[in-house]
């Protein structure tokens, strides 16, 4: 198996020196290429912030983080802006969509920036709006669309760029269930047929069951590892387990 994700002691604090919080003290973990791993934790559990680390959008205090054999915390500004374009895709919450865009240049945004060819440019985010459903939307403006529709174009922008890592943090959480369980399945699919590695923050545990592994936190550190052995509804229970062991709920009906 090869570490695509390697994370070394990995802290990071707030404050002043006399009074410091660690929202993350001393994390250590690595996931696999093509693994679709879940993040799960309390509110406040500093879930945010280590995907803001893992993605390059904050540094950490001390600590490393390896990714495709690269420290991105040592990374020049080149480097780091090549980084972000090339190997990674982030879905979040509030979409990021850009409303003066329409969804196609939404979509087309990151291969804009690195002039592909028009005719592969093209080819692409035609693949991915038909993957996710959207083709009939492409002309339309953010603000003539559903939550759901948004959320769609926003995995679309963060495919098309075909990242070897796609980071999500709270990606169904303004959704309503069908339109998770949507984009769930389209999640699944690519981390499948294209083993885009899936790093993916939620406090929900039908999202949480398309995973293959999660990690617990709480408090900063790790608290417990849950992997997928037998169906999603069997992995379903066992992650609503630790989620009472832990504390801090979520919905509970959902199959
Ligand atoms: N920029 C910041 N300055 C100070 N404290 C912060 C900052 N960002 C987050 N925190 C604190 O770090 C803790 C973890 O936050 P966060 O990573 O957003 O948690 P989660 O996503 O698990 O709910 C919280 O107590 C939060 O108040
Ligand atoms: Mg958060």
């Amino acid at each position: 198996m090869v570490k695509i994700i390697d994370v070394k002691h990995l802290t990071k604090a707030y404050g002043t020196h006399l009074n410091q919080t660690k929202v993350l003290d001393n994390l250590s973990f690595s996931v696999d290429k093509g693994e679709f791993v879940g993040i799960m934790g309390p509110s406040g559990a500093g879930k945010t912030t280590l995907m803001n680390i893992l993605s390059s959008i904050s540094l950490p205090t001390m600590g490393s983080v390896y990714i495709g054999g690269q420290d991105i915390t040592r990374l020049k500004e080149k480097e780091l802006s090549d980084f972000r374009r090339k190997k990674i895709g982030f879905i979040f919450q509030d979409f990021n969509l850009l409303d003066t865009l329409t969804t196609k240049d939404n979509i087309l945004l990151p291969l804009a920036i690195d002039k592909l060819p028009i005719e592969e440019m093209e080819n692409r985010v035609k693949r991915v709006a038909e993957l996710l459903g959207i083709s009939y939307l492409m002309d339309r403006y953010p603000d003539e669309l559903s939550v759901g529709q948004k959320q769609r174009v926003a995995a679309g922008r963060a495919m098309v760029v075909q990242p070897e890592v796609i980071f999500a943090d709270e990606p169904t959480g303004s959704l309503d269930s069908k339109s998770a369980a949507e984009l769930l399945r389209y999640l699944a699919e690519l981390n499948l047929h294209q083993e885009t590695t899936i790093l993916m923050v939620t406090h929900d545990p039908f999202t949480a069951s398309y995973c293959n592994r999660i990690l617990f936190i709480k408090d900063g550190v790790f608290f417990a590892e849950v992997v997928r052995r037998g169906s999603r509804k069997e992995f379903f229970e066992q992650v609503i387990d630790m989620q009472a062991t832990i504390g801090g709920g979520g919905r509970t009906n959902a199959f």
